[in-house]
């Protein structure tokens, strides 16, 4: 694509937050105004603000000032807020419309040259379609699930991997002096990478994920198995995706839209597991606390790496292509690659090959 002078380029959050969204605005409006000198617009609470221009507004330098350790995104965000199926409420009834018309219009009545879309699979299925009817868009890879294909990394990951660990630390010690079963419950949707990693670094006996269907019988033989050799405690790790074999997941809430939230498969668990072996199970449950907080030193410099080279795949004319981590080098797929498939953890892989070899059991 030929390159088109740029002036002005626009950045939005979208879907869940996760810790290093800032750290990627201070980067995309840095390297866009220092290096290019562009303008930039941030766009609030996802594709939210351009439907509504007011939920708009400059960002210079000074608005980027001292966010880079703080979780969340200054820009806020939104996972229910698709622009081809909005929620609109008339007269008491709700109804769905298409308003991307609208949003194409906006980028061009904003005067954007390129969108900088920093989202999971959700928000690049939205860029995409957008991409489709013409909007200029790159796209930066954002989730605490690690589950977006072509890349090895999405930032976010490694502060709730962080923060996931320190949680089964912490309870590996009442496990310990109460020789009790702990059971962590952790997030990922239809992704393991939470349970597997945490699970690997807090030395867990058994991690169940939602890519290995699993048996509580097997779980029991395993907490048993400990038990017979002097080892009167264990630690589960669970991903909320998780599952039996020939079972479902455990839906927590259905919502109107359609959306389905994971969660209770970890008490589920347990009340088997005291049911089937008589051990004691306590169940923690950690939810949001994985999404928020300061973003690790990694997941800061990823953030970064990502934001500054949004911002030169803008300058180079390579709208519609997605900045990704590839071993220790930072470059670009198209956004229609990053959304064929999640990226889940594959069964056969070396991590799970290594937890296996360590005696980890996987249910
Ligand atoms: O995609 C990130 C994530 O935290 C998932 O791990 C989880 O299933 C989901 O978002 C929860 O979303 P919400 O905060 O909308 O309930």
């Amino acid at each position: 694509m030929p390159k088109k002078a740029v002036k002005k380029i626009g950045v939005l959050t979208g879907g869940g937050d996760c810790p290093g969204l800032n750290a990627v605005i201070r980067a995309v409006v840095k390297t866009a105004v220092n290096d290019y000198n562009w303008k930039v617009l941030g766009i609030e609470d996802g594709f939210d603000g351009l439907i509504k221009p007011e939920k708009t507004r400059p960002l210079s330098l000074e608005s980027v000032r001292g966010i880079l350790p703080r979780g969340g995104t200054i820009l806020g965000t939104t996972n229910r807020g698709n622009p081809f199926a909005y929620k609109v409420v008339e007269d008491g009834k709700t109804r769905v419309i298409d308003l991307s018309p609208k949003v194409l219009e906006n980028i061009k009545g904003f005067g954007l040259d390129a969108l900088v879309v920093i989202g999971g699979d959700g928000s690049m299925r939205i860029a995409y379609e957008l991409l489709q009817m013409g909007a200029p868009i790159v796209g930066v890879p954002k989730t605490i699930d690690n589950d977006i294909s072509g890349t090895d990394i999405t930032f976010g990951f490694d502060t709730a991997l962080g923060t996931a660990t320190d949680a089964i630390d912490k309870l590996h010690t009442t496990a310990e002096s109460h020789h009790r079963v702990m059971l962590v419950e952790v997030m990922g949707r239809n992704a393991g990478w939470i349970a597997l990693e945490s699970g690997l670094a807090g030395g867990a006996d058994v991690i169940l994920i939602p890519e290995i269907p699993f048996k509580t019988e097997r779980v029991c033989a395993q907490i048993e198995a400990r038990s017979r050799t002097g080892r009167k405690f264990s630690i589960i790790v669970v991903a909320e995706g998780a599952r039996p074999e020939g079972g479902d997941v455990v839906i927590q809430a259905r919502e109107e839209s359609g959306i389905v939230r994971l969660g209770g498969i970890g008490n589920k668990v347990a009340q088997e597991i005291t049911r089937m072996s008589g051990h004691e199970t306590r169940v923690t449950v950690l939810g949001h606390v994985q999404r928020g907080g300061s973003p690790s030193a990694f997941d800061r410099i990823l953030g970064t790496r990502y934001g500054a080279a949004a911002v030169r795949l803008v300058a180079d004319g390579c709208i519609g292509q997605m900045v990704a981590l590839h071993g220790a080098r930072i470059e670009a797929i198209s956004i229609a690659d990053s959304i064929r498939a999640l990226k889940t953890v594959p069964t056969d892989g070396e991590l799970v090959r290594t937890a296996r070899s360590l005696g980890i059991s996987f249910g």
